[in-house]
């Protein structure tokens, strides 16, 4: 059963005219993990804030993004936020963007589990410092009373995961989830998601550069070029028979690229473990 089916999806810039995702159509099954593939500029997140109706400013979108059987695109702002964090998580590529920087990240957390789940403060508090041990966040308490711009990158990506673990979502979107993460954390990160998804069925969206990762977790595989789908298919279908010119490409330079970056770091390959 599909859990998400993106239909003629069309994102566009009014200001300027440019169309970034001219249609896109894909779907995924209950407990799969799909991953985008693609360069830098290529649309990925776009796509994925447009499934999340998260896009701002001059960006409009059109096209069907049912959801079970809900479709998001039809759905008012007040009906959507409310099936944000609960029912649809994503985890940022750029973690401070995901935190109301005026407030520390107690507060953001207590409200969330509060709204989805009507938790009371010690409850959230509980739950959440559990799941923040589980991705390796020292001194979890001490965490919830520091603004975001006071914490890294990767710790405030290892929050957005804690957040997921205590949301368990139907469907989360993870943007580059491992970007600001060393190879150690990157490790624990996709062991992570791994848990997630066999723990609670989850499906995963994968966006990630890292063709290692992708080829951990992906079921199935979307590349993407200038806003188009240009070749898609199983995990093994793309990393082993690759059809399209750009998807060769891609592996095989990302592959070498990632093999050659985890060389000089000194960590251990994803794959390789
Ligand atoms: N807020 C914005 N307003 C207008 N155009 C944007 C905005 N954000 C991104 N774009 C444009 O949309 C296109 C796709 O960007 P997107 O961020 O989806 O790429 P991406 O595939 O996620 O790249 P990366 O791998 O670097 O994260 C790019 O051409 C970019 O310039
Ligand atoms: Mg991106």
């Amino acid at each position: 059963m599909n859990i998400l089916k993106v239909s003629n999806l069309r994102v566009w810039d009014e200001l300027t005219g440019q169309v970034i995702v001219p249609n896109s159509s894909f779907h995924i099954k209950q407990g799969n993990c799909l991953s985008i593939v693609g360069e830098s500029g290529s649309g990925k997140s776009m796509t994925c804030r447009a499934i999340m109706r998260l896009n701002r400013g001059s960006i409009r979108q059109s096209g069907d993004i049912l959801f079970r059987d809900v479709n998001l695109a039809e759905l008012s702002d007040k009906k959507i936020r409310s099936l944000r964090g609960k029912h649809l998580c994503m985890i940022m590529q750029h973690g401070m963007r995901a935190f109301d920087p005026s407030c520390v990240i107690g507060v953001h957390i207590r409200e969330t589990l509060a709204q989805h789940y009507g938790l009371n403060r010690s409850e959230s508090e509980a739950r959440m410092i559990i799941a923040m041990e589980s991705v390796r966040l020292k001194d979890p308490a001490q965490i919830m009373n520091k603004y975001p711009h006071q914490l890294s990158g990767g710790m405030l990506q290892r929050i957005m995961i804690a957040l997921a673990i205590v949301l368990k979502p139907d469907l989360i979107i993870a943007d580059e989830p491992t970007t600001a993460l060393d190879a150690i954390s990157q490790y624990e990160v996709v062991e992570q998601l791994l848990e997630l998804r066999s723990r609670m069925g989850c499906a995963i969206i994968l966006v990630s550069h890292d063709l290692r990762i992708v080829q951990k977790l992906a079921d199935e595989v979307l590349v993407m070029k200038a806003g188009v789908i240009v070749e898609r298919g199983t995990a093994q279908d793309i990393f082993s028979n690759a059809r399209h010119e750009y998807t060769k490409y891609l592996v095989s330079s990302k592959l070498a690229l990632n093999k050659h970056f985890h060389k000089v770091m000194g960590g251990t390959g994803i794959v390789d473990r």
